[in-house]
């Protein structure tokens, strides 16, 4: 019979998963916790900081039976594998459930159900499908924008003078990874909810893009304007800088959904569950310059 575990996160070497995991045993210091890697070589490290580490491809269901095995809460941090997600989502939900888990929270997208975001909410979507069918207990964090998504391009904004997207003048209502996991931390260490309480989660603060570019201009005192594209032409742009295409096309429609309000909201979820107010995207940003 495997350990017991009171919480298990997975995706825990991702960069949310391991904010997950520091802030959950900071909240919960003498919870058993658990670590769900695919790969056998990062379990040391985690083990080193106090961790169970169980060891599961998304891929493989019956490691994933195992690995779940004895875990009183799940935390599903969707994957990074775009395309497969839904079918790797469907096989931890179907694990947890032959594991008899108590409760599984799942990070899915803000506004799933309703997104004009044509691309990435399809697969969180047919996950949410997958826990209303199942018999779990269940809640769903929709997280919104991650500002560090943003950020990340600043460097090249500021090499070219130019931020570009196809956004158009539509607000983004990011929060930071912390927050995000925060609010994870939250509902795992809470009461639990009702099965199938959804979470929309969102920053408190909004920009557009041109903000944003103005933003930069401001705290890296070298001139960036936004230039507004059409989301094919921006498309045809992040490939011609050498991302993927399916990358491209994903980045674009999530700047053409933003435009519709896709990214935006006025919630405070997120701020109430955490109790405080979300990282300032400014504040992201100039961290991150
Ligand atoms: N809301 C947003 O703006 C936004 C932005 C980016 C991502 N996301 C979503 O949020 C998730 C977490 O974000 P993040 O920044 O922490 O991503 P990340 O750093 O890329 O972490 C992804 C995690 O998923 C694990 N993983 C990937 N495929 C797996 C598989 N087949 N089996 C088991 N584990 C697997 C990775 O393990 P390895 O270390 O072995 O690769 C890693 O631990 C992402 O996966 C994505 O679904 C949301």
């Amino acid at each position: 019979m495997a350990q017991t575990l009171d919480f298990l996160v997975t995706g825990a070497t991702g960069q949310l998963g391991t904010l997950v995991l520091q802030q959950l045993k900071a909240a919960a210091p003498k919870a058993s916790i658990g670590a769900l890697v695919r790969r056998p070589e990062a379990a040391a490290e985690l083990e080193s900081q106090g961790f169970t580490v169980r060891v599961a491809s998304y891929d493989d269901p019956a490691a994933l039976e195992s690995a779940l095995a004895g875990v009183a809460k799940v935390l599903l941090i969707s994957s990074s594998e775009v395309g497969k997600r839904a079918a790797q989502h469907g096989n931890v939900i179907a694990a947890a459930e032959k594991a008899g888990v108590d409760f599984l929270a799942y990070t899915s997208i803000l506004r799933a159900d309703a997104s004009p975001l044509t691309v990435l909410p399809a697969e969180h979507l047919a996950t949410e499908k997958a826990l209303a069918a199942s018999g779990l207990t269940y809640a769903l964090l929709r997280n919104g924008w991650y500002t560090e998504n943003q950020v990340m391009g600043v460097g090249t904004a500021l090499e070219h003078g130019a931020l570009i997207g196809a956004a158009g003048d539509g607000r983004f209502s990011p929060a930071a990874r912390a927050d995000y996991a925060a609010a994870a931390v939250a509902v795992l260490t809470g009461e639990t909810p009702e099965r199938g309480t959804v979470y929309e989660l969102a920053g408190d603060e909004s920009y557009t893009l041109a903000e944003f570019a103005a933003a930069i201009t401001e705290l890296a005192g070298k001139p960036v304007s936004y230039v507004d594209m059409s989301q094919a032409d921006y498309a045809a742009a992040l490939e011609g800088a050498g991302l993927p295409a399916p990358v491209a096309g994903m980045l674009a429609d999530s700047d053409a959904g933003a435009a519709k309000g896709g990214l935006y909201s006025e919630d405070r979820t997120l701020s109430t569950l955490i109790g405080r107010p979300t990282t300032p995207w400014r504040e992201t940003l100039k961290a991150g310059l």
